[in-house]
């Protein structure tokens, strides 16, 4: 039987080529989706509502897709999993008091909920990578550079980063931050024990780097993804597949692909 799908945010950068994708793929039913200002009955011949609650109302599905807003993202994580929903979230902006929460209520329900800051295969490698250059070097602080239009920072692969390696081994600073002369701020946002930097221009997409300081050596690890939204839609389908599968939280992709 096709796995039943609702994608919040079917008109967006991501979401519009994702439910493409999701037509596409014979294991899959693309049963709605989600847009506030989209004003047709439907969009490529899928049924559009405007909020997550009326779409999965009218329609049951197995899995809710959200690629929205930061803003939104939490209620419509909540809605899904009081309507027995597993969830895949592809929204960034979460933090961990949301995740936190987030896994208990699904724990509770006993439904999934899959979320990544970056379901791209590349950037789900730089965050193995540098688990394990992080497990030898404990000097390190992170990169992000987005778009002149992303609302939040930093971005959701850097929170992600971040996480993770605070959970494998603390980052070392020699100079702490309280201790910076001249402005503390430029030393960046601490993220989980970690400093991160979110740079915002013109012509950057979206890119993560990761430095490691030694003595007279250092190493940098950096992924940079294209103008176009497939990087991410691979590691997405791979989780509304595997999702119904999981019971609680699981964040990145990296246990599904290895
Ligand atoms: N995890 C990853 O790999 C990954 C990759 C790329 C992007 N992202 C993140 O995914 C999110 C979406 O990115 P995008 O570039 O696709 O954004 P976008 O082009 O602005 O699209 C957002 C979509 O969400 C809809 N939307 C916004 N608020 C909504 C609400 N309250 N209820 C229902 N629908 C709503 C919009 O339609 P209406 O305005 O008509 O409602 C639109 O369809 C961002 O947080 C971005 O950072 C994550």
């Amino acid at each position: 039987m096709k796995l039943k799908i609702c994608v919040a945010g079917i008109t967006g950068w991501v979401g519009t080529p994702l439910a493409k994708s999701i037509m596409n793929d014979p294991a899959l039913e693309l049963v709605s989706g989600v847009s506030r200002s989209f004003s047709e009955p439907n969009f490529e011949g899928v049924l559009v509502y405007p909020s997550v609650l009326e779409a999965i109302e009218q329609h049951p599905v197995d899995v809710l897709i959200d690629y929205t807003h930061a803003q939104y993202v939490m209620q419509h994580v909540l809605t899904a999993l009081e309507n027995k929903v597993h969830v895949v979230v592809g929204t960034s902006g979460l933090n961990g008091a949301d995740y936190n929460r987030i896994e208990a209520i699904a724990s509770k329900n006993k439904l999934g909920v899959i979320a990544a800051g970056n379901f791209s295969v590349t950037a789900t490698l730089l965050k193995v990578l540098a688990q394990k250059a992080a497990s030898v070097i404990p000097n390190y602080e992170i990169m992000e550079y987005s778009s002149a239009k992303k609302a939040d920072a930093p971005n959701g692969t850097s929170r992600e980063l971040a996480n993770a390696l605070q959970h494998l081994k603390k980052a070392d600073l020699i100079t702490p931050i309280e201790e910076t002369l001249g402005n503390k701020e430029s030393r960046g946002a601490t993220i989980d024990g970690v400093q991160v930097h979110a740079v915002r221009l013109p012509s950057f997409s979206s890119s993560n780097e990761i430095l490691f300081g030694m003595e007279d050596e250092n190493l940098r690890i950096t992924q940079h993804a294209g103008a176009s939204a497939q990087p991410y839609i691979t590691g997405t389908l791979l989780a509304a597949k595997k999702v119904k599968d999981t019971i609680g939280l699981t964040r990145g992709i990296e246990s599904l692909l290895f």
